[in-house]
């Protein structure tokens, strides 16, 4: 690690949805830089004063930031994290962005039972996850993976169901689509580079530390 490196403790936060409620999180704690909670596009924001670096990464490429060393720890998804299977140490549940996972059907379309399923098309950012789920029930599937809009799948025929994240549950009534099993509870958790855990054990523990406090 860089002598640069090692000043530095550098925290990759995702841009979205948990972005805001970890930057909250930081704040509450001391943590935070000029300009981090303003509505900007610098990807990199630091407090000299601190030495602390604000890195802000599109949510699926958090763990790739730490798992690489590139960030010494991040906030990600359980959603996210369960999906990449990446190498690096699961701290703390932060318990914000509370959501689950769960497979969804059209409301119009609802099949008598789960297994009816088998062997249809479903979309989804999360084909592991999915494909973990369906496996257990002894069902083949075949898994189309999309970024982003699932919920547009059914609607315009590319599937027959989805398997995504509620939050709210807006966006699945919004499109006449219904929740038919559940699958996980999912929470943000902080994440750390495995390395970076050892050589800067003293400030990742003392930031441990103090978020557990205010969780
Ligand atoms: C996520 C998810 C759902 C939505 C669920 O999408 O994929 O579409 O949030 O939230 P709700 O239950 O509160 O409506 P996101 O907004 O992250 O964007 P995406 O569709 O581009 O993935």
């Amino acid at each position: 690690m860089s002598a640069e490196n090692m000043e530095y403790l550098t925290i990759a936060l995702p841009k979205g949805k948990v972005f805001g409620k970890a930057v909250q999180l930081f704040e509450k704690i001391g943590y935070t830089a000029e300009g981090l909670s303003d509505k900007s596009r610098k990807l990199i924001i630091t407090n000299e004063e601190q030495k602390i670096r604000f890195i802000i990464t599109k949510t699926a490429d958090v763990p790739v930031y730490v798992e690489y060393g590139a960030a010494d720890i991040g906030v990600i998804g359980k959603d996210v994290l369960m999906e990449t299977d990446k190498d690096v140490y699961e701290l703390l549940d932060l318990n914000i962005a509370k959501c689950h996972l769960m497979m969804a059907v059209p409301k119009d379309k609802k099949r008598a039972n789960l297994l009816d399923y088998a062997n249809t098309r479903v979309a989804t950012k999360f084909p592991h996850i999915a494909a973990a789920f369906f496996n257990s029930k002894g069902m083949q599937m075949e898994y189309i993976k999309l970024h982003g809009s699932i919920e547009l799948g059914p609607i315009v025929g590319l599937s027959e169901s989805i398997v995504d994240i509620v939050e709210t549950g807006t966006t699945l009534r919004e499109n006449n689509l219904e929740e038919y099993a559940f699958i996980v509870d999912a929470t943000a958790r902080l994440i750390a580079n495995r390395v970076s855990f050892k050589m800067k054990f003293e400030r990742i523990n003392k930031l441990l530390a103090d978020l557990r406090k205010i969780i």
